[in-house]
């Protein structure tokens, strides 16, 4: 049998939905995966899969993420990735969001984020390896009452694209993946929470709140529609895990991975455009339509002459050359 030429990868989160989808797929595949997970259940679940190491970590606890580090670099394997995974959810009125809440739900998704990669990042600079986050379409779009969840996600953007610019001269990749709806556990974690939000509205969105509430309540919607914004079709947690794969182990991998149905793709792509006309819509400095599609035109050509001539010598560094 030929050794698996790539180091360790750890994911956070893995107790349910795309980190344990990722996880099983990459320890089947050969790949020694350090899962991480908060429960005692969950984390004797993990072990039972051959090639997971299970590691307890909360991603808000700085002595949880030492300790994981410790255990890991005493291990001796070194690290090639690091997947960011682990993530909370939760809707609600901003008015009805405590300040506790708000810290929370930025503690885990964006803090967490932060905190586990520094801690981890010695060991990925010696493995020449890989960072991918797991973001959301929500990085790019938001509407009302997923106001600090995506807020979170468009913060995790950011933080990919400057790490990326910081690390790629030292042969490390950052990429981020954005999924649109997946099957998962999060709706159901956040539900509680979710609610009492909701129940928390005040003076005068009482009435609008209850809506939203009894929203949560309806039937499933059909798989024999077309999707749209009321009839929402989740994809399986594979989609996710094939372009986190892609990013781990592609020889150039994407910064950006979009990942969901067409309509999702559809949506995102049209926000991106709504946003460029906002931009646009500048007495002072607007661009014809013209105008536009030439700019649109030298972007695809310049993006072309990147990927022809400027990669090699990416891969060169990402191959310590
Ligand atoms: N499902 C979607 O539609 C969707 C769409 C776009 C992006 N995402 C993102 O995908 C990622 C994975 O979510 P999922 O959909 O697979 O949901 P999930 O089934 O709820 O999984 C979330 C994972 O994160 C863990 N987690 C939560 N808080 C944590 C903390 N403080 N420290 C460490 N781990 C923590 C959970 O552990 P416990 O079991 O202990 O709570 C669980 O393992 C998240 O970043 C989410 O924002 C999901």
């Amino acid at each position: 049998m030929t050794k698996n030429p790539y180091g360790p990868i750890l994911i956070t989160g893995a107790s349910s939905g795309i980190g344990n989808r990722l996880a099983s797929s990459l320890a089947a595949q050969g790949h020694v995966v350090y899962a991480t997970a908060r429960k005692d259940e969950d984390i004797a679940r993990l072990e039972e899969i051959k090639n997971v190491i299970a590691v307890k970590l909360d991603v808000r606890s700085p002595e949880q993420i030492q300790d994981a580090h410790d255990f890991i670099l005493n291990e001796g394997r070194g690290l090639y990735g690091l997947v960011n995974n682990a993530g909370q959810g939760g809707l609600g009125m901003f008015s009805t969001w405590t300040d506790e809440e708000m810290f929370d739900i930025f503690d885990v998704n964006v803090f967490g984020v932060h905190r586990v990669t520094n801690t981890f990042l010695h060991l990925l600079l010696e493995g020449k390896g890989r960072i991918v986050n797991i973001g959301s379409q929500g990085g790019i779009l938001t509407k009302k009452y997923y106001g600090p969840y995506t807020m979170t996600k468009h913060a995790l953007e950011a933080y990919t694209v400057a790490l990326n610019e910081e690390l790629r001269s030292q042969g490390v990749w950052v990429s981020i993946v954005q999924p649109g709806g997946i099957v998962s556990n999060v709706g159901a974690n956040a539900l509680e929470g979710t609610l009492a939000r909701f129940r928390r509205a005040a003076s005068p969105f009482e009435d609008e709140a209850r809506q939203a509430m009894a929203s949560f309540e309806q039937e499933p919607v059909s798989d024999e529609i077309e999707e749209s914004e009321a009839n929402r079709k989740p994809s399986s947690p594979e989609i996710v895990a094939e372009a986190v794969r892609d990013a781990l182990f592609s020889a150039i991998p994407k910064l950006r991975y979009l990942v969901g149905t067409k309509w999702e793709g559809d949506r995102v792509l049209n926000a991106l455009i709504q946003k460029l006309l906002d931009e646009n819509d500048n007495p002072k400095h607007s661009y014809s339509r013209d105008e536009l599609i030439a700019l649109l035109d030298r972007q695809i050509s310049q993006r072309r002459a990147r990927a022809s001539s400027f990669v090699p010598h990416e891969r060169r560094q990402a191959e310590g050359g």
